[in-house]
């Protein structure tokens, strides 16, 4: 990179639904290397990497059971899946050799470290991708907020949201083509307008601590470095 770099530290909101590829739900092994690259490829840009990840391809699968379930249980299954996810991510990035920690809301300390802020922050600065784990540890809250909440603990300097389409746009651009993208949103105009961006409570912590939410797509090979340097579509809420 010529110019110097917008952020140094990211956090990148990883969809669940992002790891099972054209599966109905589960992993696909292909998506989720895809996801790791687009990872590495940011990495070695110099950038530091948190990374939040959903659980809904694994929900997916299980929602039958949660079906009538109280929603408390029901959202402790879902942070348990996000934990799959997270070791699925953490083995794929270690196999090609990138350092890593998994941290998790909820202890489970035979399988990786409990949530500690501060040495979360020691790994991003050690230059370890971490990858926080079940949500924020508690029911009725998303891993959307669980993003936002960690991107703020650990001073990280934008949130990056991988999705389907190359921003948000004034209605679904998949059944409307006239919906038109918007380049920058403020926080009051997706709250008011109910933007199905983030849920309501992420996007009111982003905004009373000035957290920008960069919306892109993860279609493009090299969509999350790319967003970084400036060069693909995305929108910006700030
Ligand atoms: P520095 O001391 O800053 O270099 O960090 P470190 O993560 O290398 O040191 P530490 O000794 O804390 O961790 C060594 C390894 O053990 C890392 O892979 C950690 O993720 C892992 N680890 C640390 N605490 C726990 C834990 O409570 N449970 C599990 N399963 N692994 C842990």
């Amino acid at each position: 990179m010529t110019d110097k770099p917008k952020y140094k530290r990211i956090l990148f909101k990883v969809s669940g639904e992002a790891m099972m590829g054209e599966k109905p739900f589960g992993h696909d092994k292909k998506a989720i290397q895809a996801i790791c690259d687009q990872i590495i490829n940011a990495y070695n840009l110099g950038y530091e990497i948190a990374i939040v990840v959903g659980g809904g391809n694994i929900f997916r699968g299980i929602s039958v059971a949660a079906e009538g379930m109280e929603r408390a249980s029901a959202d402790y299954m879902g942070m348990l899946a996000t934990s799959i996810n997270a070791m699925a991510l953490q083995n794929i990035l270690e196999q090609q050799n990138i350092p890593t920690r998994m941290q998790s809301a909820i202890p489970m300390n035979s399988i990786c470290e409990s949530y500690a802020k501060r040495k979360a922050v020691r790994h991003l600065e050690k230059k370890r991708i971490v990858i926080f784990a079940s949500g924020t540890g508690n029911p009725f809250f998303t891993t959307d907020t669980a993003a936002v909440l960690r991107a703020i603990e650990t001073n990280c300097d934008v949130i990056l949201k991988g999705t389907q389409v190359d921003g948000v746009y004034s209605d679904d651009p998949k059944n409307n083509p006239n919906a038109t993208r918007f380049d920058e949103l403020t926080y009051q105009a997706v709250i008011k307008n109910e933007l199905k961006v983030m849920d309501q409570t992420a996007i009111t912590l982003a905004k009373d601590n000035k957290l920008p939410i960069i919306v892109f797509s993860i279609a493009n090979k090299n969509a999350l470095s790319e967003t970084l340097k400036g060069n693909l579509n995305h929108t910006i809420i700030k």
